[in-house]
């Protein structure tokens, strides 16, 4: 029986579906059977990181709709063995999205992969909901500001009572916070929530810190989940929150201030 696991935040634009797509890798990089599946109808992000925008003939909706098999709309990864991807469709119908659809999608993924990882939407509303409905475990994503985390702890509200687990009166949802984009010099110059206040408010297991880093623009741009990038060090901040998932106990990276030399300040050597 797979996992579920839901990439949420609240707030958009920070880090879900890039977050998804590099831990789908990660998993599958470590010989688990994963399926990443896009949830956020109409906007369609999830392809275009993975590089296989151009290889969607169906999607989620069309296998809810019973128009396509899940065979037919799941796209196997060309780069990783075992990974797999359920593109969202780009129709504005946004109640296309069936609470009974999604199940029945889960039930008979569940039955064949170690992994069913699923890209929230932004938000709080019905898609954010469904997304995160029959989870076992959520990443909570987070940047290091105000609204962000503002946004994660209403989350954190929504996976503990508006979830298939809360309502069934099951264990409930293990929840991991993610933080991403973090800049230590930022944090350091006061600009921004340090990993300390964030997880302080928020108090929930930390499995993962992502620096703020130009790879992962790169990753995109060229649809290459950035852990496959392993010389930047968001690539090696993603394979560790991985590991961590996994169950391995591993040292926190990327989160302290190194003062630039007078030389890199010279001579550059930006960040990967
Ligand atoms: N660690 C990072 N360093 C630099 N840029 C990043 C990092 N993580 C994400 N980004 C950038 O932030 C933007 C938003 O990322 P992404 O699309 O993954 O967010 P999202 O939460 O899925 O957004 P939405 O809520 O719209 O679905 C993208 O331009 C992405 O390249
Ligand atoms: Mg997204």
């Amino acid at each position: 029986m797979a996992k579920i696991i839901v990439v949420t935040s609240g707030k958009g634009g920070v880090g879900k579906t890039t977050s998804a797509a590099a831990i789908a890798t990660g998993l599958a990089l470590r010989g688990k059977k994963t399926v990443v599946i896009d949830f956020d109808v109409g906007l369609r992000n999830l392809d275009l990181i993975m590089g296989c925008e151009r290889r969607v003939v169906y999607d989620l909706i069309n296998v809810i709709q019973g128009e396509a098999g899940l065979n037919q709309a799941m796209i196997r990864d060309k780069r990783v063995d075992n990974l797999h991807i359920l593109p969202a469709s780009q129709t504005r119908d946004k109640d296309a999205l069936s609470a009974e659809g999604v199940e029945k999608v889960l039930d008979t993924l569940t039955k064949d992969f170690d992994y069913v990882v699923c890209d929230s939407p932004a938000g709080i509303e019905r898609g954010a909901q469904l997304a995160m409905y029959y989870a076992d475990e959520a990443v909570v994503v987070t940047n290091p500001e105000v609204s962000s985390v503002r946004d994660s702890d209403r989350i954190l509200g929504l996976l503990g009572s508006k979830t298939r687990r809360a309502e069934q009166g099951q264990d409930p949802v293990k929840e991991h916070l993610l933080i991403t984009r973090y800049d230590p010099e930022r944090v350091n110059h006061g600009d921004m929530l340090n990993l300390e206040d964030i997880q302080e408010i928020l108090s929930i297991n930390l499995i993962g810190l992502i620096p703020e880093s130009e790879a992962v623009l790169r990753a995109s741009n060229q649809g290459v989940p950035v852990t496959h990038d392993q010389k930047s060090d968001a690539g090696q901040a993603y394979v560790d929150t991985v590991s961590r998932l996994l169950g391995e106990d591993i040292p926190l990276r990327f989160h302290e201030y190194q003062k630039k030399s007078l030389l890199s300040r010279v001579f550059g050597g930006g960040r990967r």
